[in-house]
């Protein structure tokens, strides 16, 4: 069996190869099943439930998605949203001023911006006109200083998946990280990489319960890697970067997966009406296959089309500037109610 050659502490920046993490309470003292008085981390002794600081490994919460995901728990680390699992690799393995990382534009606009923060420089392969990633060009781009590269597979704001041999491509040809973003995973019909993390010692996955998981209020992300990876990225979180409210929401989220699962279908249920019927819109030129919870259409004029919806209560995204995306929009799945809304809205400004 292929087991990627990458070595991890390699790509590790020096400075955070060599950081001492900061030592919380909760880390130094976890508990026993015998009953302690806590006098060590400053809080509030009086107890309303939220007092304390919270379990800065999350474990119960791991437990349940080490579970439901069959991928130990050492092999998962929990993030601020996914926005903060990314920005902690960007900490862990890119030089300020000297590294790169490799994008494949349209795509979501936060690894740019992430890279921006951490002064990283961002090397950009278009997709090709299938929104498929061009795995030679990919290639040829990289250099010494390429340290990840991001996939996001469904695509932010293409909506389709990435052919599975494109990403296996880089896996094995590259020697940074590959980064698969999954935050649509679950709304498509393919099978999730986080199975293959045994496999590629360099594969990341980020995933979110943000979209399927209908809990984009509470930040919660996740990563899942190598277990070398996920210690990394440890040591440099914040101590307690989970509150105790989001990590008991999670677990709710977690313990109820079936309501997921109901609520997935019917957003790919509304999906599939609402796309059959703006077929016959006659501002619509082409409509992209989706695998996430929205849809990419291409109009006469999106700047014109988005602003006359606007006007009528609906807030769409404009993707007109992204490049490839020339009179875009990309709509998210509502209710049925609110996608018959938008329906009636866009044959109200046909004429
Ligand atoms: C592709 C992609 N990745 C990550 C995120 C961020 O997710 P989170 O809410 O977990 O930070 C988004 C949010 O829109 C996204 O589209």
């Amino acid at each position: 069996m292929y087991k990627s050659s990458v070595d991890i502490k390699k790509l590790i920046r020096p400075n955070i190869m060599g950081l001492k993490p900061y030592s919380s309470a909760r880390n130094e003292f976890s508990g026993t099943d015998k009953k302690m008085i806590f006098l060590d981390a400053n809080e509030n002794p009086f107890d309303n439930g939220l007092n304390r600081y919270p379990d800065p490994l999350q474990n119960k919460l791991k437990q349940k998605i080490s579970e439901l995901k069959e991928i130990p728990e050492e092999n998962i680390l929990l993030g601020n949203g996914s926005d903060e699992v990314l920005d902690l690799l960007f900490r862990a393995f890119c030089n300020p001023g000297k590294d790169n990382i490799l994008t494949f534009p349209p795509t979501y606009g936060m690894y740019q911006v992430l890279a921006d923060i951490n002064d990283i420089d961002v090397k950009e392969v278009l997709l090709n006109d299938s929104f498929q990633i061009d795995v030679e060009k990919a290639l040829q781009e990289i250099n010494e200083e390429t340290k990840i590269i991001f996939i996001c597979s469904p695509n932010n704001p293409t909506g389709n998946l990435m052919r599975e041999e494109s990403v296996e491509n880089l896996l094995v040809n590259f020697n940074g990280l590959v980064v698969v973003d999954e935050a649509y995973i679950d709304f498509a019909d393919s099978e999730s990489w986080i199975k293959k993390i045994k496999k590629y010692k360099n594969l990341v996955v980020t995933q979110t319960f943000s979209k399927a998981f209908g809990k984009a209020g509470i930040r919660l992300g996740i990563c899942f890697a190598d277990q070398e990876i996920i210690n990394i990225l440890n040591s440099i979180k914040p101590p307690y970067n989970i509150n105790i409210l989001t990590q008991e929401e999670g677990l709710e989220t977690l313990v109820n997966y079936k309501n997921i699962f109901k609520q997935k279908n019917q957003i790919i249920k509304y999906k599939d009406q609402l796309i059959s019927k703006i077929q016959d819109i006659s501002f619509v030129k082409e409509i992209f296959k989706t695998d996430a919870n929205f849809v990419l259409i291409r109009v006469d004029d999106a700047d014109k089309r988005y602003q006359q919806i606007l006007e009528k209560g609906i807030v769409v995204r404009n993707r007109n500037t992204q490049p490839k995306c020339e009179n875009c929009l990309r709509i998210t799945m509502g209710t049925e109610e609110q996608n018959k809304e938008l329906y009636k809205v866009l044959k109200s400004i046909e004429s």
